[in-house]
């Protein structure tokens, strides 16, 4: 139907005759001459109308926005003065001498440089949306993502294997999506909430090196970097430990950024404990283009008589943390109030600061509703260690170190995006040396970190013995990009003796763990690999490299933040005899509730 894509029609194809297809973007009516935009795949062609040739001439009359042409004619220079240095086409036009309209097409929900558009109007007619040269872009820009990531796994020995979608619970941490079986009424699939146990699976089964870029689903709370149905490249290895695998993911990563992005990433990428991370950053995840720390001060304030500082500093689980802000001191009354609600929510009581208008003057130089509560000391000390300037302001966050951690981690991330110091360019990291468990106070009961399958510090169950189980550390690690979590993965446990022993330290009893894993647990018997792996969510690497920011932009059909597809109109009641046949009947007291 076409010799060229419309993107391609340069200098180069001057005087040819050529035919393109695609859509009108815009139709000009200028005088008797009538010019459109036309629009493909690769990009936008200028088409000129001329009446000298009566019949397309006719035809494009009738043209408008998005109706589908076929356009065949002469390639010329564009006037002087009228030429588009922004296009690639822009030196050129097409004088048509030939159309045909392919196809009619109503006006569009809404204009495609509109930027004003309601996410909702554009899920509704995502086809619309996704005809916009940028969104194109971002799933081209995904399309090479996964395809540079296959081309240095094929490279590397990995095998491409797929493992089912109806299975079992994995436990991820999240909610299942569970499938009714017909056959088996009663019973249910759970869609996986990742290929974790059928990757270990394979490598009992000698398959060595694996990936797959597959779907996993999560009914968890949505947010801008979590979809309920979302896409790891999962991967998983035999007979390396984590300097192997984490070097051949580096690796990978790398050349994925150069060669799509042509960025060149560190080599080695730095690594951080767990630990230091959230001492200087308050999160696991840390963003390192934002040149804010937080700093502890509770020895420095743990007699003193203002008690909003003193019993947390007194309490082993409590944490006193400072944050130095440059150039905060010209923060208004209404910011820092701003900002005080914003720590609250994430369970902070308060924002306590410090203006240092001049350090050198001690307490005059001061501004502070909590100075006349703190000695003189403690002053010097917190300007000491803070490093504050004269110009800079001084939060505190006093509490248990999770709340202090959780409100000034985010605040560190929001002050750095509001007072425009986050640095350009990119940041990865490992974080490592992770905690085997995280106690929950309201359960009372100890929880993998990562999951039941990542492999303790030690390799025999027996010096697991007398060990405070909340200070175990485990092989996992995570890598991060400009503080999000891209990729997660761990050595896993290849010993039926240690994860029985991992299952009963998580409360997970015989009968439990058996009747879940048995299958696991089984395999381990019959000579299990030492093996580990890790799986990058590919959409939200997807996101960092587009620069989106949500990771729906990156994804051609993606839920709303109540799971809903406004497109299809998902999810949708079923016909009753459809249920029948599953052996269901709907609860209508409970049905529409919370929605
Ligand atoms: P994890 O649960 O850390 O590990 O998931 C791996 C990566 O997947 C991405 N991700 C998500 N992306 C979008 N929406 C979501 N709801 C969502 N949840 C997770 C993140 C995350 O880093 N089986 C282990 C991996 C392993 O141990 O090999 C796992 O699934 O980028
Ligand atoms: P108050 O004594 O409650 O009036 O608090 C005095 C100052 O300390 C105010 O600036 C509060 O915002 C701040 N503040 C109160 N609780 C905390 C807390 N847990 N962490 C940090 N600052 C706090």
């Amino acid at each position: 139907m076409r010799t060229h894509y419309c993107g391609e029609v340069t200098e180069a194809l001057l005087d040819d005759t050529v035919t393109v297809c695609g859509w009108a973007h815009r139709r000009r009516d200028h005088g008797g001459i009538i010019f459109v935009d036309l629009r493909d795949r690769e990009g936008l062609l200028q088409v000129v109308f001329d009446p000298d040739e009566a019949a397309a001439f006719e035809l494009a009359d009738g043209v408008r926005n998005e109706f589908v042409l076929r356009a065949t004619g002469r390639v010329r220079r564009r006037p002087t003065g009228t030429e588009n240095p922004a296009l690639a086409t822009g030196a050129v036009e097409l004088y048509a001498t030939d159309l045909e309209i392919l196809n009619r097409a109503k006006t569009p929900p809404f204009q495609l440089d509109d930027h004003d558009v309601g996410e909702d109007v554009r899920l509704r007619h995502r086809y619309v949306d996704l005809r916009r040269p940028e969104m194109l872009e971002r799933l081209r820009t995904r399309a090479r993502l996964t395809a540079a990531a296959r081309s240095y796994l094929d490279a590397n020995g990995f095998l491409d294997i797929e493992t089912p979608m109806l299975t079992r619970a994995t436990p991820e941490g999240a909610r299942d999506f569970l499938v009714p079986s017909r056959i088996h009424q009663g019973e249910f699939y759970a869609l996986p909430q990742s290929p974790q146990l059928f990757k270990q699976l394979l490598m009992m089964s000698g398959m060595d090196r694996y990936y797959q870029v597959t779907r996993c689903f999560r009914d968890e709370d949505l947010r801008a970097d979590r979809q309920p149905e979302f896409t790891q490249l999962d991967i998983e290895t035999s007979f390396l430990d984590e300097d192997g695998i984490m070097g051949h993911m580096e690796a990978m990563i790398r050349g994925v950024f150069a060669e799509v992005m042509d960025v060149a990433l560190p080599e080695p990428f730095p690594r951080m404990s767990y630990a230091e991370a959230v001492e200087r950053f308050g999160i696991d995840r840390p963003d390192l283009r934002i040149p804010l720390e937080l700093v502890e001060v509770a020895d420095l304030v743990a007699g003193v008589e203002f008690q909003v500082f003193a019993a947390p500093a007194a309490d082993p689980k409590g944490r006193v943390a400072a944050l130095r802000v440059p150039g905060g001191g010209s923060l208004t009354r209404k910011a820092i109030d701003g900002y005080t609600d914003f720590v609250g929510r994430y369970g902070a009581k308060g924002l306590a600061y410090v203006k240092v208008n001049d350090p050198a003057k001690g307490r005059d130089g001061l501004q502070s509703p909590i100075l006349k509560f703190l000695p003189d000391e403690a002053v010097a000390g917190i300007l000491e260690r803070t490093g504050a300037e004269a110009g800079d302001l001084v939060f505190f966050g006093a509490d248990k170190a999770k709340v202090v951690n959780d409100a000034l981690g985010a605040l560190r991330v929001r002050l750095g995006h509001d007072l425009d110091l986050v640095e350009s360019g990119w940041r990865p990291l490992w974080v490592v040396d992770f905690p085997m468990f995280e106690y929950d106070e309201d359960d009372k009961r100890l929880y993998a970190l990562h999951h039941p399958f990542t492999s303790p510090r030690v390799s025999d169950p027996a010096e697991l013995e007398g060990q405070d189980p909340e200070a175990l550390l485990s092989r996992a690690y995570d890598m991060v990009l400009n503080g999000t979590e891209i990729g997660g993965g761990s050595i896993r446990i290849h010993r039926p003796e240690m994860q029985w022993r991992i299952f009963e330290l998580l409360g997970i009893g015989e009968a439990e763990a058996r009747e879940k894993f048995g299958f696991l647990l089984d395999a381990l018997e019959y000579g299990a690999p030492p093996h580990g792996g890790i799986a990058f969510g590919l959409d939200r690497l997807a996101m960092l490299m587009t620069g989106s920011h949500s990771i729906r932009d990156v994804m051609a059909f993606p839920k709303t933040q109540t799971a809903t597809c406004l497109l299809t109109e998902a999810p949708a009641a079923v016909e009753e005899a459809q249920l029948r046949e599953l052996g269901l009947r709907i609860r209508r007291t409970v049905a529409r509730e919370g929605q």
